[in-house]
């Protein structure tokens, strides 16, 4: 979920649609907003996106006037998303409304407790329980509201991003964050609050991040106070000056975000590398790991968590690792590592990789890998994401805002940091030579300008994904390297085009998946010619003689597979750990065609979110 608020001298209206929008990306299932306009809070709500909820708002509303605001774009957890269940929700008086993200795991005892005191709750949300356990406290305590924001947390088990209003004091916002993201911007006698910057950023390039455990009241005309929600006491909070720009989070005349982000590749990929990477004097500098070189290098063994896409991208950096470093490695998901009372030793390296730097699962994971004193290393998208800050070191990966709910560029930009991190590993262990070090570099420097080649293609991409988008099933195939490739493209087409895909080692394809080959069956291959080429070759043909369609994703010239494949995308060639760069790019268009063609929301995929907050 999202949330966004604004408090000051400008029309909050806006301002709070404006962030929601820009907020869609962590839900889009209901939205909601409240508006005080000096007597009235005038509050909407509806299913569906934060467009509907304009239509709904301007239409119904007796006002859009008011100096503030809350927002609220939703991902349904408790309660299925419709209008009742949508946020801000108010307290039983109607003087407080409150918008959250996260879940309060107690909800039910809570709830219980509540209702033996007569109040009453319209939907079936956690956040309905929680404002009025807030009133109630306000009541019963005679508190003032930030207070008894404070007591009604301390009761409250689970995780929380928090905005409440109380119209009978209009000049203030009690905010409070444990586990999901929270951020105030600070303008002149104005704040605004939301789940990350890009709400804000036209308007201040100032901001404080919330860190989990801690709550504001923010008031106009007032200093803003931060305090620790367990303890009270004062925490003197850090003013960051803000790096994003407006045009980093627009279209920039693309028809939709996913297809500007695969076109920005290339340059992503270079802002990774750039300042880091120099090939000419065979060096990769880069401080969270020059600072711990002798605890990653010596590490007996690396845990990689993540989850979705960034898992896949784990999955590639295990072949690296392994094939360069010599260090064991072991991929899991996060939500599975984090409940299966895992084995963690002191000298084990953990490896967290997020895009958002937010998901809960991983969070989790880390948070247990330290407890049993492993060193964990983060290797994020967002700039001061809560696993950036939560780890012990780590690499960004510089991909620039991805706004696109199905993962691209942040996929090749980790794969990027992966590689080089894996390379200075090798290098201190001295399983690479100087020459190999050297000759890596050379070829990930080259890889911008294949990925533009690659996207050359596109049309022909498209003139595939025209032939294809009405197959039911999916399958891709690849090895090696170009196993979580295969996983990689399946995800994407299942994400934005609702079509059933699976992602096979091509050799295990005769254990199962070839029943399903027939003549309906589009195959997506990976058959580059580094990388098991004849062996895949050999699973081609065990497709042809059961006559499924063949797409082959090869290395330019290729003859073999051009002659047994319906179709061929050509990729540049490339050393082998390297190729996983160039196979994914013409996966990512064939799913973002074939989702458009099928009229789907390509960077709104039903059910999905960007960033899931919450386990
Ligand atoms: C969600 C997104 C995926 C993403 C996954 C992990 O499911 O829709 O695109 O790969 O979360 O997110 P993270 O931010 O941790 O990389």
């Amino acid at each position: 979920c999202g949330i966004v608020g604004y408090i000051g001298h400008r029309e909050a209206y806006s301002i709070v649609l404006k962030g929601l929008q820009r907020l869609e990306y962590r839900g889009y299932d209901s939205a909601g907003i409240a508006l005080y306009d000096g007597e009235e809070l005038n509050l909407c709500k509806t299913k569906g996106k934060v467009s509907d909820l304009k239509d709904k708002f301007e239409e119904t509303a007796t006002s859009t006037k008011g100096t503030v605001g809350i927002g609220h774009t939703r991902w349904a957890t408790h309660g299925v998303p419709n209008d009742v269940n949508s946020h801000p929700h108010y307290s039983n008086s109607g003087n407080l409304v409150i918008i959250h993200n996260g879940i309060i795991e107690n909800y039910d005892t809570l709830k219980k407790e509540l209702i033996k005191r007569g109040y009453t709750f319209e939907s079936d949300t956690d956040t309905e329980v929680l404002v009025n356990l807030i009133e109630d406290v306000m009541v019963n305590e005679k508190v003032k509201l930030g207070k008894a924001v404070q007591i009604a947390l301390n009761q409250s088990v689970g995780a929380y991003a928090i905005a409440v209003f109380d119209k009978r004091k209009p000049n203030e916002l009690v905010v409070a964050r444990l586990g999901s993201p929270l951020a105030i911007g600070i303008g002149e006698n104005e704040f605004f609050i939301a789940s990350d910057a890009s709400p804000f950023i036209e308007y201040t390039s100032n901001a404080i991040y919330l860190e989990d455990g801690e709550m504001a009241v923010v008031r106009t005309q007032k200093q803003i106070k931060v305090r620790k929600i367990h303890d009270d006491s004062l925490v003197d909070p850090y003013v960051q000056e803000l790096q994003l720009n407006l045009e980093q989070i627009e279209k920039g005349g693309y028809e939709h975000f996913m297809l500007k982000e695969i076109y920005e590749q290339p340059n992503a990929i270079i802002d990774t590398y750039r300042g880091r990477m120099l090939v000419n004097e065979g060096i990769v500098r880069m401080a969270g790991v020059d600072d711990n070189i002798e605890r990653l290098a010596n590490a007996k063994r690396i845990l990689i968590v993540a989850c979705g896409t960034s898992w896949h991208a784990g999955l590639v950096a295990e072949y690296i690792f392994e094939d360069f470093a010599r260090i064991p490695v072991e991929v899991e998901y996060a939500s599975e590592f984090r409940y299966r009372n895992p084995i963690i030793y002191e000298n084990d390296v953990v490896i967290a990789i997020s895009q958002s730097g937010e998901t809960a699962d991983t969070m989790a994971a880390i948070k247990l890998a330290k407890e049993k004193g492993a060193f964990v290393f983060g290797v994020c998208n967002v700039v001061g994401s809560s696993i950036s800050r939560e780890s012990h070191a780590g690499a960004y990966t510089h991909a620039g805002p991805e706004i696109g709910v199905a993962s691209t560029k942040a996929f090749t930009t980790q794969i990027t940091v992966l590689t080089m991190i894996a390379l200075k590993l090798a290098k201190h262990r001295g399983t690479i030579s100087d020459s190999d070090f050297r000759y890596h570099l050379q070829e990930l420097d080259r890889i911008p300008a294949k990925i533009s080649k690659v996207l050359e293609a596109n049309d022909h991409i498209k003139l595939i994904a025209d032939k294809y988008k009405e197959a039911p099933n999916c399958l891709y195939l690849g090895r090696g390297y170009n196993f979580p490739v295969a996983l990689e493209g399946a995800l994407k087409l299942k994400e934005i085009s609702y079509i059933h895909a699976e992602g096979y080692p091509a050799a295990e394809m005769k254990h199962g998946p070839i029943a399903l080959i027939d003549e309906q069956m589009p195959v997506v291959v990976i058959a580059t010619k580094k990388g098991h080429y004849e062996k895949v070759v050999s699973n081609i043909q065990e497709i042809k003689s059961r006559k499924g369609k063949i797409i082959g994703i090869v290395t330019e010239g290729d003859e073999a597979v051009r002659d047994l494949a319906d179709y061929v995308i050509e990729i540049p060639e490339t050393i082998e750990s390297l190729t996983p760069l160039l196979t994914t790019i013409p996966l990512q268009l064939l799913s973002y065609h074939i989702a458009v063609m099928l009229g789907k929301n390509v960077d709104q995929p039903r059910n999905l979110a960007k960033s899931v907050t919450v386990e």
